[in-house]
């Protein structure tokens, strides 16, 4: 691992000894009943909690005979008091139309839509599948679902029929919300054709809602299709009371990709999630009242869920909220957002940060970012060189970054710096520590705990309340992957699939999926280390790094590259960036080809597809690609590959 040590930055010096965060996290491992109940008064409760935890059969159920509602904790509680009238989104079109949205609107909105929802049958227990761009409405959809206690699954608008299909079905959706389209590079997705295919898919689904976005001309159905618009005006209901709902009930279950080809879904409760949302919402952004707040994520994904929705409303915090891409009509639009909006708070993806380093430092240069005061990155590992260009170039060295590591499972951040509990010195590419309640470990493939300083499998201890209750309709699956890897370890452990390694002062550095890992002439190499040894040459923007079958040594890494902006890909540059990968890692690292490519090929959340390069490079099927943000990309990948093999075999 590279030395990533800030010590030589100024910032260092504001930083106080760790102390605090210690004694917090000591006590609520200690005591974490006391803990959590403390940290569930935040919430607004119709009834409080008999037992804080009952942890059976690898089940933890929180607050038990506890009964509340989400919706109104992110709503009705707050239009009591002076915050209606305040500012929950800040909302910002891809075309640039704009809408400002206070809680009390907010409010009125989502009382309508529930009763929208009630007349169609809609009721605790109900499911409803979400298939919604960044619109407003799809907020409002969500706190309507959850004020009926209908459980809903959102699927990512950047997913197709079949994804759609399958999540809306098993879940037995009866009702799909959607929009006709939505902008996207200045282009209209059309997602209400897709909606059309896939709910022939979907026998129990009995209407579909369509917010009128776009405007390009959709096919309705007669009896089954409603407009949104036309069925918020015809509410009959203006106030529809919240269902008080038991504290373990669903919330929400969200599909994500697991190991095997079928995606699995962590089911979410509803007070545990909320009280966890929010505190960790807290101690990772050190959150405000007068905050203005930007995640930059999705909403389809838990990044959005848990801190575009469900934590800002409840903390009465005003968040912005963007539709389109990031570099869209210019790469300069997501930093004039930044100063247009005077955002506090800025919470992104490495990948985003990568993407817009590649278009130079002019872009953030051209808007003043000086109402910045914490930044964040969530999603993958972060290398160091990105970590210090986000540092340097757009926190000017005064905003420290939470880097938050977590899961879709873990429902919010687990390993984070927590500022709002006390700054700790950063490591440019470390999480840092647990935040308090986590207990994380690092350990071999037996579940023992490794010492300080060895890779190993990161695991955590104890439960929390943000954690998946099970897989939705699959108990047995989440009793397998997640807890039964180490049948021979002394405690439960939850397996988390990543890999990490705690350095000598306690840091966490988490080092990608353990599935991503190569194994050449037996040694292992993280593609992530080897991708960021790549990107810290001066002339990469971009690097991806898979594992290419080898009869002699398994397998061997192959390298994609994209080059920052003005610079040529010549053969000597090629051969330059072999060698540098070979003096930082070692020869056994050395890439076995490096191919220069202008696009990786990216899923439309941004993440790069390495299981398509993987593909590629292997000469095999490419199986699924309907994520695929741009197939140019892969055609580019493909005709690089394929002349590279003409050419070296
Ligand atoms: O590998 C870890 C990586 O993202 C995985 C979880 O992905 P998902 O469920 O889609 O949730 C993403 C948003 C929370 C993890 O297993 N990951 C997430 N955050 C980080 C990270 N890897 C390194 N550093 C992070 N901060």
């Amino acid at each position: 691992m590279a030395d990533s040590s800030l010590s030589a930055l100024p910032i260092d010096e504001r930083f106080k000894p760790i102390q605090k965060l210690k004694e917090v996290w000591k006590n609520s491992i200690e005591n974490p009943e006391e803990f959590w109940a403390d940290q569930a008064k935040q919430l607004d409760w119709y009834k409080t909690w008999d037992n804080v935890l009952e942890w059976k059969d690898r089940h933890a159920r929180w607050y038990i005979g506890g009964v509340l509602n989400a919706s109104y904790n992110c709503l009705d509680r707050h239009v009591k008091t002076w915050r209606r009238n305040k500012v929950a989104y800040i909302w910002e079109g891809e075309p640039g139309d704009k809408r400002v949205i206070t809680y009390a609107s907010l409010y009125r909105d989502v009382n309508r839509f529930a009763s929208v929802l009630k007349d169609l049958g809609v009721g605790k227990g109900t499911f409803v599948a979400l298939y919604m761009p960044m619109i407003p409405e799809l907020p409002i959809a969500m706190l309507a679902c959850a004020r009926l206690g209908a459980p809903f699954t959102q699927v990512y608008s950047g997913f197709s029929i079949g994804a759609l299909a399958e999540r809306a079905s098993h879940t037995e959706a009866e009702v799909i919300v959607t929009a006709d389209g939505v902008w996207r590079r200045g282009k209209v997705i059309d997602l209400k054709g897709i909606v059309n295919k896939a709910v022939t898919q979907c026998p129990k689904v009995r209407n579909i809602i369509t917010v009128e976005r776009t405007k390009h001309g959709v096919e309705m159905a007669e009896g089954r299709d409603i407009w949104y618009h036309e069925a918020m005006k015809a509410a009959t209901e203006r106030y529809v009371e919240p269902e008080p709902v038991e504290a373990d009930h669903i919330l929400y279950v969200l599909y994500t990709s697991g190991t095997t080809a079928k995606p699995k879904g962590p089911q979410v409760c509803t007070g545990g999630y909320l009280t966890y949302t929010c505190s960790t919402l807290k101690w990772a952004f050190d959150v405000k009242e007068e905050d203005v707040w930007w995640c930059f994520a999705d909403i389809g994904w838990v990044t959005g869920h848990s801190y575009i929705v469900f934590a800002p409303l409840a903390l009465g915090l005003t968040s912005v909220m963007y539709e389109g891409a990031p570099e869209y009509p210019d790469p300069g639009r997501t930093w004039r957002m930044i100063e247009e909006k005077g955002v506090t708070k800025f919470y992104t993806s490495p990948t985003l940060l990568r993407l817009l380093i590649k278009y130079g430092d002019e872009w953030p240069a051209k808007s003043n970012l000086d109402s910045l005061e914490i930044l964040g990155t969530v999603g993958e590992p972060i290398n160091p060189e990105v970590w210090r260009w986000y540092y340097k170039v757009i926190g000017k060295e005064r905003c420290p970054i939470s880097d938050t590591w977590w899961q879709t499972e873990t429902g919010g951040f687990m390993i984070s710096s927590a500022p709002g509990i006390e700054l700790v010195p950063l490591k440019a590419g470390s999480a840092t520590f647990p935040l308090p309640g986590i207990d994380p470990a690092v350990v071999d493939e037996h579940g023992v705990l490794l010492p300080e300083g060895e890779k190993g499998y990161l695991v955590i201890r104890k439960p929390w309340p943000g954690m998946l209750m099970t897989l939705y309709k699959d108990d047995e699956r989440y009793q397998d992957y997640y807890w039964n890897r180490y049948p021979n370890a002394k405690e439960d452990l939850f397996y988390t699939g990543d890999y990490a390694v705690q350095d000598n002062e306690g840091y966490f550095w988490l080092l990608g999926r353990s599935d991503d890992v190569l194994k050449v002439a037996g040694h292992r190499l993280g593609t992530i280390e080897l991708e960021d040894v790549l990107v810290s040459h001066p002339a990469v923007a971009e690097a991806s790094v898979v594992g290419r079958k080898d009869e002699i040594k398994g397998e061997v890494p192959v390298c994609c590259v994209v080059l920052k902006v003005g610079i040529e890909p010549t053969p000597s540059l090629n051969e330059e960036l072999r060698l540098h990968v070979r003096s930082v890692i070692g020869p056994i690292a050395t890439p076995a080809a490096i191919h220069f490519v202008r696009n990786m090929p990216k899923t439309r959340s941004g993440k790069i597809m390495r299981r398509v390069i993987k593909s590629i490079v292997d000469g095999e099927a490419l199986g699924d690609i309907t994520t695929l943000e741009d197939p140019s990309a892969v055609e580019e990948v493909k005709r690089t590959v394929e002349a590279f093999r003409a050419l070296y075999g």
